[in-house]
């Protein structure tokens, strides 16, 4: 495109991209922020546009819109939840735009959505957290802390944990990934199902808040009631390391170099694999305090 923002700065060269964060609602999500920005500058050839949508739908919507207004080169964006985008995912095929879709993933009607995702796995990643379930704790009962509903995040790590231990599970509700609304949830958890002896949080910061509503209840983490969760931020393992968490499936946020590869090709219209797969480790409480020191987000 000829966005009129590919100026001095950037260079003639330099590839116009918009990226569309979903928000800053977790500790994992300012890691990813930061390799992305760190990736696509302008010395390695791009000139981005980053707006963050503040996890809202709408927002991200507009900023699409506004991508397409600018004509970009590449819209590379982090969908909040996975259905509403039809029209949206229209009109930049009909700008001509390509799309690269980062972290989580979208259910549309729209023919070829996008020409490349880069993620984790996570039915796979709720399948592991699963895995530690039914070996270290088959008579638990489980509360299940769910992400924000509609997401990739939420619905694929959901189906890969009930897949294996749904049948222990006695409740669930919604955190929407961040560490407030994880404690509130749990606050009310605690009343609802008194019988929870675990409960398994689709990300650390929604796990860091039910720590502190199981503490306010007078009850120990880690102990009375377990907790698995998901991603591996520095405050996570750090709770881990501390035995107030059982048990951490990683999802690692620091992909923003292969994401700036991958855009690369897409912006010279080169051949690009429909999904890359970001890999993840798993963390238990054997894990030390120079993990948790060495970590870098
Ligand atoms: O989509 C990835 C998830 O989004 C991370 O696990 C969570 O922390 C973030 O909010």
């Amino acid at each position: 495109g000829d966005s009129e923002t590919a100026g001095a700065e950037a260079g003639s060269g330099s590839i116009t991209v918009g990226f569309s964060q979903l928000g800053a609602e977790s500790g994992w999500r300012t890691a990813n922020t930061e390799s992305v920005k760190k990736a696509l500058t302008s010395a390695n050839g791009f000139d981005l546009t980053f707006v963050d949508a503040q996890q809202k739908q709408e927002n991200q919507i507009k900023a699409l819109r506004d991508f397409i207004t600018q004509d970009v080169d590449v819209i590379a964006f982090s969908p909040v939840i996975e259905t509403g985008w039809d029209e949206v995912l229209q009109e930049i095929k009909d700008a001509g735009i390509p799309v690269v879709l980062v972290d989580r993933t979208v259910d549309t009607t729209v023919e070829d959505p996008f020409a490349t995702w880069i993620g984790a796995d996570f039915e796979q990643e709720g399948k592991t957290a699963g895995e530690w379930v039914a070996k270290n704790a088959p008579d638990a009962k489980v509360f299940e802390l769910q992400g924000t509903l509609g997401s990739g995040a939420q619905v694929d790590r959901e189906k890969g944990f009930d897949a294996g231990v749904g049948k222990q599970v006695v409740g669930k509700a919604s955190g929407n990934f961040t560490r407030a609304e994880g404690k509130t949830a749990v606050e009310a958890a605690l009343q609802t199902y008194p019988d929870a002896t675990l409960i398994f949080s689709h990300n650390d910061d929604m796990a860091l808040g039910a720590i502190e509503a199981i503490e306010a209840a007078g009850k120990v983490p880690g102990e009375d009631i377990r907790i698995v969760s998901v991603d591996g931020v520095r405050d996570g393992l750090q709770a881990l390391v501390d035995k107030k968490i059982n048990y951490i499936v990683e999802c690692n946020p620091v992909f923003g170099d292969q994401l700036a590869g991958l855009i690369k090709k897409v912006a010279a219209g080169e051949d690009v694999p429909k999904k890359t797969i970001v890999q993840d480790q798993a963390f238990d409480q054997t894990t030390t305090q120079s993990v948790v020191d060495g970590r870098a987000y």
